[in-house]
């Protein structure tokens, strides 16, 4: 990738590398008004890519936020690059075609950019219901192979309802088994990655198979209930924020600068107009080699989305060697 690029090639098309995160903890750190403006603030700053999940609760509001721009000709649809999400309770292969038409029924569109398997964990349905879908029961571990999973995927993508289908926190060898049975490769994977979690293995892995990736919670998620029980995060590091003085650049912004240089794309979450802007505000200037290496240095290989809920899942994808 060119380090000034602002989007990452894939098979079908391309993936702009700042995305806008809409997943607000079901409305802790966002309500469905604030989401849907951000929405709209993001794409008049040029935002033109929107991380969205079926468990999120959000797609509703971005899709009327879309549909809106669409409307007034501020947009067109072909310019926004949207990604959704397979939940865990829809793995059952008769329900993963009727998840993402639900999905596209709430976005107002007929297909969508990127469909990613949110997770490898399988669970019980339990009904199109956010909140039910987050069971703490083992009882509710339901396991389909993830070859059958796959299978309905690139049904959804050979039916024109997403151009690209791709993985989200697989470990490297689910994501062989996936290579090994599919006719329609993974162009994709949206996993954990921050200064604080480089996860080396796995991105190096991915972008050697031709996958592009997505680091999610970017900015170590500052709202992030670990972070709220007084975990620091990367944003507090006192590395990047002298780094920060001396560039003249956010500590936000020099993140996620380092994590585009690092060959990924990213999806920062705000509601605030202020950082909405300035989060995309990463394409003129650059870090050096030396503060790459600085900033790698600060890896504590420690991840934040451990899904502990899912711990005892047979597919639990977290405890896989660094
Ligand atoms: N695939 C997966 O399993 C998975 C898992 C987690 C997340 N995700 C995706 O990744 C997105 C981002 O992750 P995340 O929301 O957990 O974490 P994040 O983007 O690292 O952090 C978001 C938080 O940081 C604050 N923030 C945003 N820009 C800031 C800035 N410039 N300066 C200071 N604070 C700033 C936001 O507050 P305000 O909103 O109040 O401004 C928000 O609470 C999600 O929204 C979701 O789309 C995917």
């Amino acid at each position: 990738m060119d380090l000034h690029s602002r989007q990452l090639t894939l098979g079908s098309g391309i993936m702009p590398s700042v995305g806008l995160g809409t997943f607000t903890f079901f409305g802790k750190h966002g309500s469905p008004d604030e989401m849907e403006s951000a929405v709209g603030l993001a794409i008049d700053a040029g935002y033109r890519h929107f991380d969205c999940a079926w468990v999120y609760g959000t797609q509703g509001v971005v899709g009327r936020m879309l549909e809106k721009k669409i409307n007034e000709g501020v947009i067109e649809r072909e310019d926004v690059f949207i990604t959704t999400k397979l939940w865990n309770t829809h793995h059952n292969p008769k329900l993963v075609l009727g998840e993402l038409k639900e999905s596209l029924n709430q976005l107002r569109t007929n297909y969508v950019d990127m469909f990613l398997m949110h997770y490898p964990t399988g669970q019980r349905d339990q009904g199109f219901s956010g909140e039910l879908a987050l069971s703490t029961d083992t009882k509710d571990y339901e396991c389909y192979p993830l070859e059958d999973v796959w299978k309905e995927m690139e049904r959804c993508h050979q039916l024109g309802l997403t151009k690209n289908i791709g993985l989200s926190n697989f470990t490297i060898d689910q994501t062989k088994i996936i290579f090994d049975c599919c006719t329609i490769k993974p162009s994709n994977i949206q996993i954990e990655v921050t200064p604080y979690f480089l996860n080396e293995r796995l991105v190096k892995f991915c972008i050697g198979r031709g996958m592009t990736v997505t680091s999610y919670c970017p900015l170590g998620s500052p709202t992030h209930p670990v972070r709220l029980a007084g975990e620091k995060g990367p944003l507090e590091d006192p590395v990047l924020m002298e780094m920060s003085k001396e560039k003249g650049k956010s500590v936000a912004q020099i993140i996620l600068r380092f994590l585009i240089q690092y060959g990924t794309s990213v999806i920062p979450k705000s509601v605030t107009p202020s950082r909405i802007k300035e989060n995309i505000n990463v394409f003129d200037f650059e870090l050096t080699e030396k503060e790459m290496q600085s900033i790698k240095s600060l890896n504590k290989n420690k991840r934040l989305y451990n899904e502990i809920r899912l711990k005892h899942h047979p597919e639990y994808p977290f405890d896989a060697p660094l």
